[in-house]
């Protein structure tokens, strides 16, 4: 996984430019909803979503595993808290979080670590904090293609490792951790002439008394 990310950020380095997706802008506004300021973003990148929620007044940590993303985050003056490691060894200190935007990250991780994953987000979750997570969906023309892994689970490409979400599956993995909404989402391909939008799903969780105790 690091070694994919790695060659990734070094060899093509701001891949996606640095507009912020429409899933982050999204997300803005259910924070803003909520009054949200201070959020953690776990796979970061080079931080085109969290420059976003830092012109907007938002106090943003970032956690990512590639040393050449944060070099490109610093090199165009974001200012922000990123820990260098993998969500696998979360928490990295002891803050709490109000909200938690992730995108495109949860499924890359294996059944165990997807699970360990929530758990850690929740945990440094404060009580009514909001998390938004934008995941990869069996919908999109990608399912099914490269090498089988496991059910729903692909390796895409060499080294990229990709779990592809259903209603159920999404049900069955965040209904534990406040899950109050989902729906298929588009991405404009924005950088990108003429490209197709992408499929994914859009999930909302609230941390409440209802849901799972960690
Ligand atoms: C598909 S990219 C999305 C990047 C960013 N969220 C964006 O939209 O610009 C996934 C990101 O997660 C990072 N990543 C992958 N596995 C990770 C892990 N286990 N822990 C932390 N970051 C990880 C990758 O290096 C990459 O920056």
């Amino acid at each position: 996984m690091i070694e994919y990310w790695e060659s990734r950020f070094k060899n093509e380095g701001e891949m996606w430019k640095s507009e912020p997706s429409d899933s982050a802008k999204n997300a803005l506004r259910i924070f803003k909803n909520a009054r949200i300021d201070q959020i953690l973003i776990p796979g970061f990148g080079y931080g085109r979503n969290a420059r976003l929620f830092i012109d907007n007044g938002f106090k943003v940590t970032g956690i990512e595993i590639s040393r050449s993303a944060i070099e490109l985050e610093r090199a165009d003056g974001i200012e922000c808290k990123i820990h260098y490691g993998s969500v696998n060894s979360m928490p990295f200190d002891d803050e709490k979080y109000k909200g938690i935007f992730c995108y495109a990250l949860i499924h890359l991780l294996n059944k165990p670590e997807r699970r360990r994953f929530l758990v850690s987000c929740y945990k440094v979750l404060i009580k009514n904090g909001l998390m938004v997570f934008v995941i990869a969906t069996k919908d999109t023309g990608l399912f099914g293609s490269g090498k089988i892994l496991s059910r729903n689970r692909y390796e895409i490409a060499k080294g990229l490792k990709v779990y592809f979400y259903d209603s159920d599956s999404v049900l069955k993995e965040f209904s534990d951790f406040g899950l109050i909404e989902y729906k298929d989402f588009e991405e404009p391909v924005k950088f990108m002439k003429g490209e197709e939008p992408v499929k994914l799903k859009y999930v909302v969780c609230k941390k409440n008394v209802n849901s799972l105790s960690v």
